[in-house]
């Protein structure tokens, strides 16, 4: 068993050694928590992105999709609060000259209770074997009561200081839970300062008349600011909403877990305008909608969880997110938000222009309430990624490296592979890449010998290697070996593509969703 620190570290390194994750502008020993999709990441991360797409706009009618600019007039930022309210919490170790995230500080301080309590309960289920209830066990032994009701008191605190705005509560219970520095041990802390996570950049040639802007932090305003557009020229109806990719910027202050938290990251959002009084049915149907499409890509359901928040943002009425088990624990991948009328209103009031929605069943004009979707693309191919990088022990104790993507989110579907690279056969090869190139991604490969081909295709997640030999030649069939069970089968090359396409497309995967 590896345990979870050794297997992220071999995501990271096979991410980079098979072309997938470069750091970026590593010539220049690479920029901290920028990172650069490789020949097959890129593919891989144009998949999944297509999953998404397709699921949002090509399955709803009353869904479309836009894609808007990364620079948006400034005031944009005003009116979502980013400016005021977009704040990491930090504080410095003056001892070791770190920075960290005081929340994150006291997070991680709980998340240690936490696994003493789960320790406990481990251990009373050992003892007491087949009879051990463990609800029962939560509910009346001593110390774990004491630990959750611990916990519960901290997360409270925090919870208030941080929507009070009280840094210097925030940094008493620091103190107070004698929370010492990670890297030096040392408990000599700073006060806590709030800091602005917006990338700013400049408009304009001249020093004095450029206009500051900034990177968005999110994606989600270029489709509020375009509602009434969209709403107008699509004669849209109320249920409906607003799909988008596209790039998003976060100045990270702790930006660390390879590609789970970046500084230039890309997000897939789909806001989904309703009559007000609608949003905790939609909030609970885009949740469930949201699940089904993770579990379509049949990773596992113990993967996955629901977190409800507490601590809401401040644009929200409701939050969960959707956890996914990383190598390094279960994290968020994915938030359901309710955002009311929030933004729109903002919107209004910033700009004194009407974004409102004549309703003719409530014959009414009113603000639309907004539940959203917003999904990491990033964050979502790490868990991809993650959860298929396996190593197999093969009758005969030989290791064998795979990457068990979903068949249809693999970045190569098919390799041909000619036995030799005589005798006509890399020409028939050539021939089937030809004839399979216009409906899924098939490569070529001829290096090496056929049985490390077959490794090399596993390690890139390829789900289908079709090997030519000189019977070919004669009959016209091929060897068919399947990624997953290694099972190999001779099929006519005539059936390929119909045997291939049906396993491999965007299409069954929606299917199933
Ligand atoms: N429009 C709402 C919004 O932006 P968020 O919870 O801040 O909400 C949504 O971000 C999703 O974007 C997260 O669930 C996560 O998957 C992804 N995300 C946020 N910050 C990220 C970062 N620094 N690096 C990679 N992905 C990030």
């Amino acid at each position: 068993m590896t345990n979870q620190s050794d297997q992220f570290k071999k995501v990271i390194s096979h991410a980079k050694e098979y072309g997938f994750i470069f750091p970026s502008s590593e010539i220049y020993d690479g920029l901290s928590a920028v990172y650069d999709y490789a020949q097959n990441g890129s593919a891989l991360k144009n998949n999944i992105r297509e999953y998404w797409w397709k699921a949002m706009v090509q399955l709803n009618e009353n869904i479309v999709g836009i894609d808007a600019a990364i620079l948006m007039h400034p005031t944009t930022w005003k009116a979502s609060g980013h400016v005021d309210a977009f704040n990491d919490p930090l504080i410095d170790n003056k001892t070791s000259k770190k920075r960290y995230r005081a929340d994150v500080l006291v997070e991680d301080y709980v998340a240690k209770i936490e696994a003493k309590v789960e320790k406990e309960v481990k251990k009373a289920a050992k003892r007491f074997g087949n009879t051990f209830d463990e609800r029962e066990f939560r509910a009346t032994n001593p110390r774990v009561i004491a630990n959750q009701e611990k916990i519960k008191v901290i997360l409270k605190r925090l919870g208030k200081s941080l929507e009070k705005e009280d840094l210097a509560d925030v940094k008493a219970l620091i103190e107070e839970l004698e929370i010492s520095c990670p890297d030096s041990g040392s408990r000599d802390w700073t006060d806590v300062k709030q800091f602005n996570l917006m990338f700013g950049t400049k408009l304009g040639a001249s020093a004095d008349t450029a206009m500051d802007l900034y990177l968005r932090p999110e994606t989600a305003q270029g489709i509020f600011v375009n509602f009434l557009n969209v709403q107008k020229t699509g004669r849209m109806k109320l249920p409906f909403g607003i799909a988008q990719t596209g790039k998003a910027f976060r100045n990270e202050i702790v930006a660390r877990q390879f590609i789970f938290r970046m500084r230039e990251f890309e997000q897939m959002e789909m806001q989904f305008f309703i009559p007000p009084g609608t949003q905790q049915e939609w909030y609970n149907k885009w949740k469930e909608n949201r699940m089904k499409w993770h579990l379509a890509l049949g990773m596992g359901e113990e993967k996955y969880r629901f977190h409800d928040h507490e601590k809401l943002a401040h644009y929200a009425d409701a939050a969960s997110d959707i956890e996914f088990l990383f190598p390094f624990g279960f994290k968020e991948l994915e938030g359901i938000h309710s955002r009311t009328d929030f933004d729109l209103s903002s919107h209004e009031k910033f700009t004194g222009k009407k974004l409102q929605y004549f309703d003719p069943e409530r014959n009414e004009s009113y603000v639309p309430y907004v539940v959203e979707t917003s999904i990491g693309l990033d964050r979502m191919f790490l868990a991809v990624f993650s959860n298929a990088l396996r190593e197999e022990t093969l009758e005969g104790g030989a290791i064998r490296t795979v990457l068990k993507f979903p068949y249809p989110l693999a970045p190569n579907k098919a390799a041909v592979l000619p036995l030799v690279k005589k005798d006509g056969l890399p020409e028939l090869a050539r021939d089937i890449v030809d004839n399979l190139k216009w409906d899924f991604q098939t490569v070529y490969d001829e290096k090496d010998a056929v049985g490390r081909r077959y490794r090399r295709q596993d390690a890139l997640g390829t789900p289908y290697c079709i090997t030519v030999d000189h019977q070919s030649l004669e009959d016209q069939t091929v060897t068919l070996r399947e990624r997953d069970s290694m099972k190999q089968e001779r099929i006519a090359i005539a059936e390929l593509k119909s045997t291939i396409e049906g396993k491999v497309s965007i299409g069954t995967l929606l299917r199933q969703f």
